[in-house]
């Protein structure tokens, strides 16, 4: 009951999930149409920056702004002070991407300034309504540790962000005698591993265990994989940006190490979590999140070979690629399909009437076409790099369209079933297991 108090107003929440759905068409959609220019990208303004961003503001810091001003309010049990500043965030940071996107893609600097305005704003209200929960939590130590590194990468990358941006419409990184691709690296580290992946990797200690009915992960070792975590991601930080030739690869390696230590014990933590929960069954979700976590792994073994060239030219892209479409895009993509039909179900049931099942609200076709879809177009645009060819990209980027428009028939389905017909009560439940019952929450510290 605690809980469905905690719930924000679904349209909330959901016009955050239902942006993400659409940008994640246009992710594609841009890929498609740059395909020949994203072997080799190394950064500069065209079709695949734009779509990078239309990944990582439009789909992962996007669901990650939805799903943090819903999840924290009822793991946390504290209630947010007004609803108008996460409404304030939606109409500046939804609008304010697309305008971006068309700046970076079109390489018009005034374009790209009239975005990033309203996107830095809102990411900076975000960040402050996210520390008022954060300050005033009880319990949860180790997930809100995440969350709070996770929002220092913020601060971090929006302002090498910003900079990167106003280089490129007045070449001032030069100037100053600062190298570009260095605020470049740092920018992309702070962003993948700091913001999203700190993020994704607090939030499993809650939705795992919530999802499998497991035990939370054991402190104190899950607070020491956040540390060793944290202490890779500052020292990979600081080597990207004090760029002493030879030691900060060197630098750079050994900070990977350390966060690929830190990525494998979380991993089998979490494995751990799946192992023992009283849940076995958890379906088409969960085979994109266990991918999305071999992903993570192969994404810290590319970095440091990418950096010492043992990956070729496509190097860093590669990395890029695994880092962002393998892991944090699986990732989300796994998680949302469940958390969508379950903030539905706990919305419906708060209107009365019999709870509806997961599995009455999840149609579960459209999932099988996107994960399909997902895997092919992951797949043909790593191939696309290694053999430095735009044609396997953009048919992959292709097939990634359809798999984006089966992922926004799911949300739109399950978002209509919280007000409209259901399928009838005792009706043959589909064929792949959908989520199933509900779950109980457990602290990260062991505590019930
Ligand atoms: C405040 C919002 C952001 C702005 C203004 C921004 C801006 C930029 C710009 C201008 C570049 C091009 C750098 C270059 O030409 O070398 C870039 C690169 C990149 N950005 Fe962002 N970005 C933002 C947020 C993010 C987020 C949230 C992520 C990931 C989660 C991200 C991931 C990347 C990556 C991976 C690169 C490629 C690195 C490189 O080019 O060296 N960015 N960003």
């Amino acid at each position: 009951m605690g809980a469905q108090l905690r719930l924000l107003p679904p349209s909330l929440p959901f016009r955050f999930f239902a942006a993400a759905a659409v940008y994640h068409v246009v992710l594609w959609a841009l890929l498609a149409l740059g395909a020949d220019e994203v072997p080799g990208f190394v950064g500069g303004p065209g079709l695949p920056l734009a779509a990078l961003h239309a990944l990582t503001l439009g789909v992962l810091a996007m669901t990650a702004i939805g799903a943090t001003l819903q999840i924290l309010t009822v793991a946390t049990g504290q209630a947010l002070r007004a609803l108008w500043p996460c409404h304030l965030v939606s109409w500046l940071y939804i609008p304010g991407v697309g305008v971006l996107l068309v700046g970076l893609a079109i390489n018009d600097h005034l374009v790209s300034a009239a975005g990033l305005l309203p996107v830095l704003a809102a990411l900076g209200l975000f960040g402050a309504i996210t520390a008022d929960l954060l300050r005033r939590a009880k319990g949860l130590r180790v997930p809100i540790l995440y969350i709070w590194t996770a929002l220092a990468a913020l601060a971090g990358l929006a302002l090498l962000g910003f900079l990167l941006v106003a280089d490129l419409g007045h070449g001032i990184l030069a100037g100053w005698g600062v190298d570009r691709s260095a605020i470049g690296l740092a920018h992309m580290i702070l962003a993948v591993y700091g913001f999203m992946g700190m993020l994704a990797l607090g939030y499993s200690q809650i939705l795992v265990p919530m999802f499998a009915l497991a035990q939370a992960p054991a402190f104190p070792r899950n607070l020491h994989i956040h540390v060793a975590l944290a202490a890779a991601l500052i020292l990979a930080v600081v080597w990207a940006l004090v760029p002493l030739e030879g030691l900060s690869t060197g630098g750079l390696i050994v900070a990977a190490g350390i966060g690929l230590v830190g990525a494998a014990a979380h991993v089998a933590q979490m494995v751990t979590a799946l192992r023992t929960g009283m849940r076995k069954r958890l379906g088409l979700s969960f085979v994109l999140v266990r991918v999305s976590w071999g992903a993570l792994v192969a994404s810290l073994v590319a970095g440091p070979l990418a950096l010492m060239g043992l990956l070729g030219g496509q190097g860093v892209t590669l990395w890029g690629a695994i880092a962002l479409l393998g892991w944090l895009l699986t990732f989300l993509l796994g998680v949302l399909q469940r958390i969508i039909p379950f903030l539905v179900a706990m919305n419906a049931s708060k209107v009365g009437g019999v709870p509806p099942r997961l599995s009455e609200l999840a149609p579960d076709m459209p999932l099988l076409y996107h994960a399909a879809c997902h895997a092919a177009a992951v797949v043909l645009v790593l191939v696309g790099l290694v053999a430095d060819q735009g044609w396997p990209v953009r048919i992959g980027a292709s097939i990634g369209v359809c798999g984006g428009l089966a992922y926004l028939w799911f949300a739109i389905a399950v978002y209509r079933r919280m007000h409209g017909p259901r399928p009838e009560r005792g009706a043959p439940p589909p064929a792949t297991g959908g989520p199933g019952v509900e779950a109980g929450g457990e602290t990260s510290n062991g505590k019930r």
